[in-house]
């Protein structure tokens, strides 16, 4: 199992100093790393179909090709990396390495994304949108991180790569095996290998205002929901016909925070929107189905783990809990709040957290569907 030493400073004054504010290097972060993956385990991943990767080499130019590979000739001896997004997917030793990181919400995770690079191998300056966590593993990779600065501009020396001029560097050292850097948005950085390696990207999701207002608005359409019309309150006749005043402003702009303040509707539409996987999952289902007294056997003896990239946490509502796995809800009986933070909270539930998952017969019903499904499984019979 992954734990972070935090070195200099603790959890608390990591999320209150430093989280989305500025970077910092946490030396030997994880004491005694061992790679979960190997090198050619992630070529492997990059020649499937499902898996997103691409090779981006700096030789004399910069230049990237797509996945899925046939071969890797495009990886040269030194100027080259080959990165693969979401691998927590498909590699549950890969997935342990979010347990860590959850100091911050599941809702906000995205993906372990891992590149191999060799020497002086690296994706250039560059900022990201999005908070990160780049955990050295074999070799040694030398990072420059600059102070967040949203005023950069971009270019693209390939269609495929977004770059930043040169900038200054606040963090500037050689990344061993174990070290965590942590990135947040806006700060450029740049690394290079020195030795052959392994780097993991803890990546977090962070949804912009016109992707929620769109997915909101398809969320109506697929309910059928939002077609209320405007109904004016004229109470007095137009003196000043082309003036749209203030107040009928204000009437359209109420009339449209009103779907935003239905919770029921709100919290439904957050719920499946933020629980969809962004990148395909390895879903199989269950073949023979479980019966649920089957689950309640087994979880006694096996452990259970959740399926890599599944988004699951729950929405508490006056009479009732929101479980969303996945975008599906599952509404539970409050009674079955330590159950469903068990099931949320963890990524393998074992014996010992069964008694937390005291629950009436409709978690277990809903259990039961889930693992069906594929979202969960029985580790020792599936493996
Ligand atoms: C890399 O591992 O080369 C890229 C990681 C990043 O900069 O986000
Ligand atoms: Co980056």
């Amino acid at each position: 199992m992954f734990t972070i030493h935090w070195d200099q400073i603790t959890p608390e004054i990591f999320i209150k100093n430093y989280w989305q504010k500025r970077p910092i290097l946490i030396k030997g972060g994880f004491a005694e790393f061992q790679d979960p993956i190997s090198a050619e385990e992630l070529a492997g991943l990059a020649m499937e179909e499902a898996v997103e990767s691409r090779i981006v080499t700096n030789q004399d130019r910069w230049h990237v090709t797509h996945g899925p590979f046939e071969s890797f000739e495009s990886l040269g001896e030194s100027h080259s990396t080959l990165l693969v997004q979401a691998v927590d997917h498909w590699h549950p030793e890969v997935s342990d390495m979010l347990v860590p990181f959850q100091l911050l919400p599941n809702w906000r995770v995205d993906d372990v994304m891992i590149s191999y690079s060799t020497p002086q191998g690296g994706v250039g300056p560059h900022i990201d949108q999005y908070d990160v966590f780049i955990i050295q593993g074999q070799g040694s990779r030398r990072w420059r991180v600059g102070e967040v600065d949203t005023d950069l501009e971009q270019h693209c020396p390939h269609p495929s790569l977004q770059q930043v001029q040169p900038f200054e560097a606040k963090i500037d050292d050689v990344l061993e095996p174990g070290d965590i850097l942590y990135i947040p948005p806006f700060c450029p950085h740049e690394g290079y290998a020195i030795e052959p390696s392994l780097n993991y990207s803890i990546g977090f999701r962070a949804p912009n205002q016109r992707e929620m207002f769109s997915a909101f608005a398809d969320h109506l359409i697929d309910l059928d929901m939002g077609d209320a019309r405007f109904k004016d309150k004229f109470d007095e006749i137009q003196t000043n016909p082309g003036h749209f005043e203030p107040k009928h402003i204000e009437q359209i702009r109420n009339m449209m925070k009103q779907l935003l303040d239905d919770d029921a509707l709100f919290h439904q539409w957050l719920g499946s929107f933020l629980s969809e996987a962004k990148h395909e999952l390895d879903l199989e289902a269950a073949e023979p189905k479980y019966t649920l007294t089957e689950i309640i056997e087994t979880i006694q003896s096996t452990p259970l783990r959740r399926l890599g990239g599944v988004r699951t946490f729950y929405i508490t509502e006056p009479h009732c809990i929101q479980w969303f796995v996945n975008q599906t809800c599952v509404q539970l009986h409050p009674d079955n709040l330590a159950a469903v933070q068990t099931v949320t909270g963890r990524q393998r539930i074992s014996a010992s957290h069964v008694e937390a998952l005291e629950a009436d017969e409709s978690f277990w019903n809903a259990l039961t569907q889930l693992i069906n499904q594929g979202y969960w499984y029985f580790e020792d019979l599936d493996e």
